[in-house]
């Protein structure tokens, strides 16, 4: 409780600032219209060497955070390129003998794969699962054989449970622009121990041909921060890379050769929609582009995945899914209404805490609404306010090469709590079961500043009198 009264008094500052002018802000802030101008190939070069292992980056690799995937791209399929070796740190405090770390050291193989797409030919992708790792304690670990040895560290979440502060940031659509830069520079000092990707990764595919080298100098770009802490990965659809008139029929192929994750580990069999447990949260994460319809596969999952959930042991609960269900901007106006309709009442009976999406190059945040009542006769179609509905996230901001969507909708509609045109990220502080700190930092301020901050209280541990 201490941390949490660290914070407050900040925010209930910004809350009285930004709640007396209820009924939704657009903010003022006037971003200069500009083009997202992307960084060229050369930015980013492979590293010097011998078959050096690149583009370095992690996600988890089980159900509850004991197991992180680490997957790398090598010129050449050598002995020894699939190999990762990893030891734990051990605290001086704890440990005098140097000669404990150097037996630690344990090794894991991955699974090595190479594409084709059009014409273009992959690198070998190699994805190794480092299971049975100890909560809460660091490793580092190394990639590449002989010389080219490059050496990377991680820090494993607290074991599942309700009371575990974590911190997570939030990103979405992006890309590889001078923008983009700006995004990842100010997330990465790091703010947060995982980041929450709400999809559009490269956009490889705004390029002739899907031009694949973007996939590359993506992971490039992404390295320094995606491999020192796992990224959970939502699909946007900037990763369907559909292109049956060059002969690439197979939707998702370079995303689901470069960014594996642990489906099965949450019954699902598309790694398209899945779900983790990472400290005090349980995450959801769906795919706007595939089947979720009654009785399809992903309808069915999530429909026992809900089930699954346990708010006693991880009271957050946060979905992820590309595509917005709640934006009021005249791009992609109403693209997420489908999904909403098919799965609205499940988050509002389950009381989902957050749903976070992209797809729109602008921020956006919703008061906690819920549009269930309506069906085909009655007309009951406008939002109202819900208690036990989830706030609405869109933070397609990241700074793509499509650059901002700076056309809203107006008048601003009721369920639009707050909504900007600017570039930037967020940041996710669960401090325990009840309360958690959320911040939205737009690019053009101090890192610092929260330009939209609010506290958010957890919807399962809400006591009935708190329900407004
Ligand atoms: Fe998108």
């Amino acid at each position: 409780m201490k941390n949490l009264n660290l914070f407050i008094l900040p925010v209930v500052v910004f809350l009285t600032i930004t709640t007396v002018i209820n009924g939704g802000i657009t903010s003022e802030y006037v971003r200069q219209a500009q083009p997202s101008v992307e960084m060229p190939l050369e930015t980013f070069p492979s590293p010097p060497g011998y078959n050096v292992p690149e583009q370095v980056h992690l996600t988890q690799g089980d159900h509850d955070g004991r197991a992180m995937i680490v997957s790398w791209v090598t010129p050449l399929n050598l002995a020894g390129s699939n190999v990762v070796t990893y030891w734990m740190v051990v605290n001086s405090s704890t440990s005098t003998n140097s000669s404990d770390v150097k037996m630690a050291k344990k090794k894991a193989h991955g699974s090595t794969s190479s594409y084709r797409f059009y014409d273009y030919t992959s690198g070998y992708l190699h994805h190794a699962n480092i299971k049975g790792l100890e909560y809460n304690t660091t490793y580092i670990y190394e990639v590449g054989s002989d010389q080219s040895v490059r050496q990377f560290n991680f820090t494993t979440p607290p074991a599942v449970g309700p009371d575990v502060p974590y911190t997570f940031g939030i990103i979405g659509d992006l890309g590889q622009t001078y923008a983009s830069n700006e995004t990842l520079y100010h997330y990465s000092n790091p703010k947060g121990q995982a980041v929450l990707f709400a999809g559009d990764l490269s956009y490889a595919d705004d390029h002739p041909n899907h031009d694949q080298r973007k996939w590359d100098t993506f992971g490039k770009f992404l390295e320094p921060c995606a491999a020192y802490q796992p990224f959970i990965y939502a699909a946007g659809n900037h990763e369907i890379d559909f292109a049956p008139e060059i002969g690439e029929p197979h939707p998702f192929k370079p995303y689901m050769h470069r960014y594996p994750n642990a489906y099965k580990a949450s019954g699902s069999i598309s790694p398209l929609w899945y779900s983790v447990r990472r400290g005090p949260a349980h995450i959801i994460v769906l795919s706007s582009y595939s089947a979720y319809g009654k009785y399809t596969p992903q309808y069915l999952w999530l429909q026992q995945e809900l089930k699954n959930v346990n708010r006693e042991e991880t009271p957050w609960l946060i979905v992820m899914v590309h595509s917005p269900w709640y934006n009021s901007n005249n791009y992609h106006f109403m693209e997420g209404e489908s999904m909403r309709i098919m799965f609205e009442s499940w988050f509002v009976n389950s009381k989902v805490d957050l749903v976070l999406s992209g797809h729109v190059h602008a921020y956006e945040r919703s008061e906690r609404v819920s549009n269930i009542k309506y069906n085909i006769t009655n007309g009951l179609s406008t939002p109202v306010k819900d208690p036990n509905a989830p706030i609405y996230i869109t933070i397609g901001d990241g700074g793509n090469i499509e650059g901002i969507a700076n056309s809203f909708t107006d008048p601003q509609p009721s369920y639009s709590a707050y909504r900007e045109a600017s570039f930037g990220h967020a940041v996710l502080e669960i401090h325990n079961r009840t309360h958690a700190l959320y911040t939205w930092h737009r690019n053009q301020d101090n890192e610092p500043v929260a330009a939209d901050s609010f506290i958010v209280r957890n919807r399962y541990n809400l006591l009935d009198d708190e329900r407004i």
